[in-house]
């Protein structure tokens, strides 16, 4: 029998689950930070894209002449430490120079040592990025009060987006920003009233479908109306995003993006409009001064 839920039933209440947005900040709140700008890739939803776009922005950086320090705060899995492993093991291989960030696996879950950890990383960076784990927890919710940019990838489906918006499944009308959005947004009010610097937060939609020549799908216009709609009342900036390419999950097992190319003699005469959607992505996110937009490859 189906359960049709009742009008009146309370919508997720964010200071009720999981760890509170004043809790969460008071634990981070006059501990020492690095130098370096903290961005967390982030998104409740797993599968999204953090990792590979993680990976992606810490090479466009290095690439760009920045130090940077990866943190995976995903010890399971460890997407972006091991493609950073595979990068070294490609670099030895191919007996060439690939720019690399430092990285690390976290493996606690506390507040002290989080911010502990990022001291000891970030104190010869420019930039840390943060790959979040795909689910709530309290050592998200603190990396995300940590972070000078917050970055999360969607896929470009309402499925997807009912973390961050609750829309009404026929019309599409925006009903209000949903659980994951109230909790960043918690968190970024509660900073900026204990007189923490904001959080800069951009959405990234990722897998985008349907290339220049045919256009946006149907589905792909109400979605991007429906991001547009959400971002002024959730608080977030929208990227340009990033196409469904096989090539970024196979150069992904390589510990390679497709800056690296030039680099790579076997690779370089791969042709692709991809160099152009990672510059978009560090340009989206606004870290570098405006001269200083990366080199595409020719
Ligand atoms: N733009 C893209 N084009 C093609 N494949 C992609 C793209 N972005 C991500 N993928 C693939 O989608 C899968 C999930 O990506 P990824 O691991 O980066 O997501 P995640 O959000 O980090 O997942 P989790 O929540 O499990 O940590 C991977 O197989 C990855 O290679
Ligand atoms: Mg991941």
């Amino acid at each position: 029998m189906a359960i049709t839920p009742k009008a009146d039933t309370p919508r997720r209440d964010v200071a009720n689950e999981g760890e509170h947005p004043l809790v969460v900040v008071h634990d981070i709140i006059g501990r020492s930070r690095p130098k370096a700008r903290i961005i967390a890739v982030a998104n409740e939803k797993g599968g999204v894209g953090k990792s590979t776009l993680a990976f992606h922005t810490a090479i466009a950086l290095c690439d760009a002449g920045y130090k940077v320090a990866v943190l995976d705060l995903d010890p399971r899995q460890q997407s972006v430490a091991r493609t950073l492993a595979f990068r070294e093991a490609t670099a030895k291989r191919l007996s060439i120079n690939l720019p690399s960030p430092t990285h690390t696996v976290f493996r606690h879950s506390s507040g002290a040592m989080l911010c502990q950890e990022l001291v000891r990383i970030g104190w010869q960076a420019d930039y840390i990025l943060l790959d979040v784990a795909g689910s709530d927890s309290p050592l998200a919710r603190r990396a995300i009060a940590l972070a000078d940019t917050l970055l999360t990838p969607i896929n470009a489906s309402f499925v997807d987006l009912d973390l961050l918006g609750r829309f009404n499944p026929t019309t599409h009308e925006l009903l209000g920003p949903a659980f994951f959005a109230r909790m960043v947004n918690e968190i970024r009010d509660e900073k900026v009233r204990r007189g923490m610097n904001g959080t800069d937060w951009i959405v990234v939609p990722n897998r985008l479908r349907g290339g220049a020549a045919k256009g946006p799908s149907v589905n792909q216009q109400r979605f991007d109306a429906a991001l547009a709609h959400l971002a002024p009342v959730a608080g977030f900036r929208i990227g340009r995003g990033m196409s469904e390419r096989v090539a970024y999950r196979e150069l992904f097992l390589l510990g390679l993006t497709h800056l690296d190319l030039p680099r790579v003699p076997q690779l370089a005469d791969m042709n692709s409009a991809a160099p152009q959607e990672i510059a978009n992505l560090l340009e989206d996110l606004a870290l570098l001064p405006v001269q200083e937009k990366i080199a595409v490859p020719a």
